[in-house]
């Protein structure tokens, strides 16, 4: 299938590395406009969106009310419309599962405020935009933590089953104007996890495709499920196929 988002306008939550940056470069590679956005990394922002053709960074923290809204605006603005919005952005503290009192509820509540309140002011905030489109799609990057016992931390994990239970109410809620997935990624080598070198080690023996994930694999999942115009309320897992294993 020729995959042409050349009328297409895409916002991309925390896309100055990794994960995200890797969906901005493919999301315009077919055509689409993208804006790059980040909390903090403001530099490396305005260098990816440099790096990008027709693209164009905002700042804006999404745990912040306001700063989502600005974000929404300024794609409007920029760009007239908004047909793609991927909710990437994400925060996590490493935190070993058996040490339940360094879990301690402020912890849920920082990572909380970006990944599901975020998350969720994010779309609600862009979902009348992306229903004037003909294929508006919300994607939402969870994790394999939301589906399996693991991850870098309890919060982080729940917080990430959290995101899965939003996407499949707001599919049935936004259809058939809006399509909303979730794509859960396996380990990725991203800034994230660079200093994981046992876990990139565990997966590339146990996982059937025998590596860690690319940024680039996740992009991947992603396009796949925007130009699936069938699927919605679903979560893709890109994992190599390492629970199985695992
Ligand atoms: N890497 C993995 O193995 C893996 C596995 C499963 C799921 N994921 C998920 O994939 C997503 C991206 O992770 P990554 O590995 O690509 O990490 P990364 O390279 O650290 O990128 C995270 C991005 O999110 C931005 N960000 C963080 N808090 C933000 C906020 N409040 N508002 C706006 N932007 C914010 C960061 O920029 P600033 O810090 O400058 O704001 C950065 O652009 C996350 O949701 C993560 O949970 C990653």
């Amino acid at each position: 299938m020729m995959i042409d988002l050349k009328d297409k306008v895409a916002i991309v939550t925390g896309s100055s590395s990794g994960i995200g940056k890797a969906i901005a470069v493919q999301l315009a590679e077919y055509g689409a406009r993208v804006v790059i956005n980040s909390a903090k990394s403001e530099a490396s922002g305005r260098e990816v969106a440099a790096s990008i053709p027709n693209s164009k960074y905002f700042r804006a923290d999404i745990s912040s009310k306001d700063e989502c809204q600005n974000l929404i605006d300024f794609a409007l603005e920029e760009f007239g419309r908004l047909d793609i919005l991927v909710n990437n952005a994400g925060i996590t503290k490493l935190i070993s599962h058996s040490d339940i009192e360094k879990a301690d509820v402020d912890v849920w509540k920082e990572i909380f405020e970006v990944n599901v309140f975020g998350t969720w002011q994010m779309c609600s905030m862009a979902y009348k935009h992306l229903e004037k489109s003909d294929d508006g799609i919300i994607i939402n990057i969870s994790s394999i933590a939301s589906l399996r016992p693991t991850g870098s931390s309890i919060p982080y994990a729940v917080s990430k089953a959290a995101i899965n239970h939003m996407t499949k109410l707001l599919a049935k809620t936004l259809g058939p104007k809006v399509r909303v997935n979730a794509v859960a990624p396996g380990l990725i080598q991203t800034p994230w996890t660079q200093d994981w070198d046992i876990a990139h080690e565990i997966v590339a023996q146990q996982a059937p495709l025998k590596r860690s994930g690319m940024p680039e694999d996740v992009a991947d999942a992603v396009i796949g499920v925007i130009i699936s115009k069938y699927v919605t309320g679903e979560v893709v897992l890109a994992d190599g196929g390492w629970s199985l294993n695992s």
